[in-house]
């Protein structure tokens, strides 16, 4: 088992017993993207595969981290004196900002600790791997100071150290179902509102297959923040003459309605992906309610038309993986999860053809993109916490 695995190395590495281990999960998005800086409803699940940390608090000040991802950068040792983004700290600095965000919302960070890190998220996958390092430690430091941080603020300190210490603009679905994922279950959110509710994932003989496009990540931060900016510009000119707070307190009618004071042709596509997709979400929370694998299978693949079409943030892999899985035999449906450009898509298969699945969608992706896709059949986990 790796924590206790994690736990032997600890002790070589630090000379010194470890106290406790905890994990962190990844998370999939079933459907409801690009909302949640929109004010729209996301619906997400953790998974199984996640962040694992050995951790030990020390008497003085200094932070000593070792992660098992990048043993390349050897032990990295911080002051918490000095919780400042460096670009030499790499990794570290996903520790730091979220340290530094709880020490500035008033708590009180008296001492350090060594820290072993290991996660089996696989690398640019879009699985969230740099928001399950930052609820590890927002979770960690809570134990180990004995904060009384609430659950939300603690994602929101999450969020903000993403947002402004490493500067990439995400809204708050990650850190929120890493932090209050329930094992087989999905989690309604609200971003409106941050209204959340537990949604059973009663599948069946289906499971979600997560299918990594092994695109090396490249410029996706730049253009997720560019979308946001669009999206900002549409709401600036819809509230001209509306009172909405976030584009998707519009419904699909009256999107229709004031369609014609959003000034660009190419904002107006963002905006109907907005808003249509959070009607899609409060669909398949229904149809998953009411059993109704079909239903969700089908706003799943909209769910990916949307994102291809209007919102233009899929491209050819993930186009590539959700089209081949579209024409396989026992599946519901498939679409690309999270903010796109590369990473990862999902697809609801049945049990008895995912050995079929996973071959025929391999080789036409190989054929097409000319290097190999990656298959892991999901499993819904808890969100962040101590295991050992
Ligand atoms: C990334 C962001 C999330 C969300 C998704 C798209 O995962 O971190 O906040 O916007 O993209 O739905």
């Amino acid at each position: 088992m790796i924590q206790t695995r994690l736990k032997t190395e600890f002790s070589q590495l630090f000379q010194t017993q470890a106290d406790a281990v905890y994990f962190s999960p990844g998370r999939v998005n079933l459907i409801g993207e690009h909302t949640d800086y929109n004010g729209g409803m996301v619906f997400p699940c953790a998974i199984t595969i996640g962040t694992y940390a050995a951790i030990k608090p020390r008497k003085d000040r200094r932070l000593r981290l070792f992660s098992n991802n990048f043993k390349e950068k050897g032990m990295i040792e911080i002051s918490l004196d000095h919780l400042i983004y460096e670009e030499k700290d790499a990794w570290a600095n996903y520790v730091k900002g979220v340290l530094a965000y709880i020490e500035q919302a008033g708590n009180s960070l008296p001492y350090g600790f060594d820290l072993l890190v290991e996660g089996n998220i696989p690398s640019s996958s879009g699985l969230s791997s740099s928001a399950s390092l930052e609820v590890l430690i927002a979770v960690i430091a809570k134990d180990l100071y004995d904060l009384s941080l609430d659950p939300i603020t603690l994602v929101q300190l999450c969020q903000k150290a993403e947002n402004e210490f490493i500067g990439v603009n995400c809204g708050i679905m990650d850190q929120f179902i890493i932090a209050m994922g329930k094992a087989e279950h999905a989690l309604a959110l609200d971003t409106a509102t941050l209204h959340y509710r537990h949604v059973p994932i009663v599948l069946g003989d289906y499971r979600i297959v997560i299918m990594n496009t092994n695109k090396p990540r490249e410029l996706v931060d730049s253009k997720y923040n560019e979308r946001r900016a669009e999206c900002e510009a549409s709401l600036k000119e819809l509230q001209r003459k509306t009172a909405i707070s976030h584009l998707c307190d519009l419904s699909v009618e009256q999107l229709a309605t004031y369609r014609h004071l959003i000034q660009d042709e190419l904002r107006y596509h963002r905006v109907r992906h907005a808003v249509s997709e959070h009607a899609r979400v409060k669909e398949a929370m229904e149809a998953l309610t009411q059993n109704e694998l079909e239903r969700f299978g089908k706003l799943m693949n909209a769910s990916h038309q949307s994102l291809r079409d209007d919102y233009e943030v899929s491209g050819k892999e993930l186009d590539a993986l959700v089209s081949s899985a579209w024409k396989q035999a026992g599946v519901l449906g498939a679409r690309m999860t999270g903010a796109g450009f590369g990473g990862c898509a999902i697809a609801l298969v049945h049990e008895q053809a995912l050995d079929h699945f996973m071959s025929e969608v391999g080789n036409e992706y190989l054929n097409e993109i000319g290097y190999p896709c990656a298959f892991y059949v999901a499993q819904v986990g808890d969100g962040a916490g101590r295991i050992a």
